[in-house]
C-alpha cells in the first residue's frame, strides 16, 4: 500500500518522530523504519520502549552530520526515503546557545541532502516550522506563499535548512518536500515546551512561568495528526511541493495555562508572570487549505480531545516524566527561570 518502503526517520527518538515511528509501526506493516537519532537532552528511547526489538524498526545511534554514517546506512538497507525530524528544536536554548542550532539544522540537514542526491533517493522530506514565516498580528494566517521571515536563532536555522532543500531540488533535481506545522502536543514532548512544562510544574505544586502577558497565541495540533499529515505527504504528495499543517487551533498561552491547572485541580495561584522571551513572536496561524485539498488531509482530535488525551497521558506516565527530568533537567530550568 505504501509507495515509499524503506525509509530513513531522523530524530525518531524525540518528540515527533518518536510518535511517526510508533504511527509507522503499528499501521503500516510492509515499512521498513531505520532511526537514526544522536540522542541528544530531548532523545529517549524510552519514548520508543516496547518497538526497540520490532523487526521493521533499526536504530542507529549517530549524528546527521556524520556523512559516511549517512550514506552506509542508505545503501545498508536500500532506503527510499529520508524524513527529517532530527533538530535543535526549543526556541529559549535557541537564545542561550545558538550554535548547536547551526550545526544540526543546517549542517546536519546539508550532509542529509547530499546524501539524498548522492545516492539519488525517491524522496527527501524536510520536517519544517510555521516559525519560519515569523509573527502575524492580530489578523490573518501564514499560507504557503508567505515570506520567510524567521525571528529567532532557532526559526533562522529552520529557515536557512528549508532554502537548502530548495536549492537542492533546483540544482540537482533532489524530489524534496517540506511541511512546515504549527505548534504540536501529545505524548511524549519533553517538558521544556509549553503544555508538558506546565503540567509537570503543577503536577508538582511548582509555580508555571509564564512570559510577558501570556496571551501570546499559538496554533495547537496533536502530535499523532501532525505524523498522518508527514505520511500522506511523504506517499502521496509530487515532488517540489511545500505544505503547511495547523489544526485551526489558536490558543493565548493563559487559556492553554488554565485549562491545565483546572483538569489538574489545581489552582490558579500557582500562575507567575515572568520577564518575557526576547523577541518573542506574537502570534502563528495556520492556513492549511493546501494540504486539506490537494491530499484530503484533516485533524482527527478537536483541541478539548487532544489536551484531554496529553493530560491524561501525563498522568498514567510519570515514571516517563520522572525519567526525563531526572538528568541535567533540574540544572537547566534553574539556570532558565532563575533570572527572570
Ligand atoms: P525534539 O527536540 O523532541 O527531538 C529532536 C530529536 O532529534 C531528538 O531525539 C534528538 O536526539 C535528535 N537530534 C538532535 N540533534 C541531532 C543530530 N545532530 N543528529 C541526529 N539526531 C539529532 O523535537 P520535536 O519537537 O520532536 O521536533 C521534531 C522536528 O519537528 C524538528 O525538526 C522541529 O523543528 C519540527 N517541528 C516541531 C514542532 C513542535 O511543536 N515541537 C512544530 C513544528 C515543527
Ligand atoms: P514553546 O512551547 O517554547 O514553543 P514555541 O516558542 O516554539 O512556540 O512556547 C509556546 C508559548 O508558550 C510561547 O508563546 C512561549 C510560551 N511559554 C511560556 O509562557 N512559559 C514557558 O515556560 C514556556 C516554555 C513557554
Amino acid at each position: 500500500e505504501a509507495v515509499m518502503r524503506r525509509i530513513l526517520v531522523t530524530g525518531g527518538a524525540g518528540f515527533i518522530g518518536s510518535n511517526f515511528v510508533r504511527m509507522v509501526l503499528c499501521e503500516h506493516p510492509d515499512c521498513l523504519i531505520v532511526n537514526l537519532d544522536k540522542l541528544t537532552y530531548a532523545g529517549n528511547l524510552g519514548n520508543l520502549a516496547e518497538f526497540l526489538e520490532h523487526e521493521n524498526h533499526k536504530f542507529v545511534k549517530g549524528d546527521i552530520c556524520d556523512g559516511a554514517l549517512v550514506g552506509r546506512i542508505i545503501d545498508e538497507y536500500e532506503i527510499e526515503a529520508v524524513v527529517n525530524f532530527a533538530a535543535e528544536s526549543h526556541v529559549d536554548r535557541s537564545i542561550t546557545g545558538p550554535k548547536v542550532f547551526v550545526e544540526t539544522n543546517i549542517t546536519g540537514t546539508l550532509t542529509l541532502l547530499e546524501a539524498a542526491r548522492d545516492k539519488k533517493l525517491e524522496r527527501f522530506v524536510q520536517i519544517s516550522t510555521d516559525e519560519v514565516y515569523g509573527a502575524l498580528g492580530p489578523e490573518g494566517k501564514f499560507t504557503e506563499q508567505t515570506a520567510l521571515s524567521p525571528n529567532s536563532p532557532y526559526s533562522a536555522s529552520k529557515a536557512a535548512a528549508d532554502h537548502l532543500v530548495r536549492a537542492f531540488g533546483h540544482t540537482w533535481g533532489v524530489k524534496y518536500n517540506i511541511t512546515r506545522c504549527s505548534n504540536n502536543y501529545g505524548p511524549y514532548q519533553f517538558p521544556e515546551k509549553l503544555i508538558p512544562l506546565m503540567i509537570n510544574n503543577a503536577l508538582n505544586d511548582r509555580e508555571l512561568p509564564v512570559y510577558g502577558d501570556g496571551l501570546y497565541v499559538r496554533d495547537w495540533l496533536y502530535v499523532y495528526d501532525h505524523c498522518t499529515a508527514i505520511w500522506r505527504v511523504l506517499q502521496n504528495a509530487p515532488p517540489g511541493e511545500i505544505y503547511n499543517i495547523g489544526g485551526c487551533n489558536e490558543k493565548a498561552n493563559l487559556e492553554v495555562i488554565n485549562l491545565i491547572l483546572s483538569r489538574l485541580g489545581k489552582p490558579k495561584s500557582l500562575i507567575r508572570h515572568v520577564t518575557d522571551r526576547p523577541g518573542h513572536d506574537r502570534r502563528y496561524a495556520i492556513d492549511a487549505g493546501k494540504i486539506m485539498g490537494e491530499l484530503g488531509w484533516k485533524p482527527s482530535l478537536s483541541f478539548e480531545q487532544g489536551i484531554n488525551k496529553t493530560i491524561d497521558w501525563y498522568l498514567n506516565n510519570q515514571d516517563w516524566l520522572r525519567n526525563v527530568v531526572s538528568g541535567d533537567y533540574q540544572s537547566y530550568y534553574e539556570s532558565m527561570y532563575a533570572n527572570r
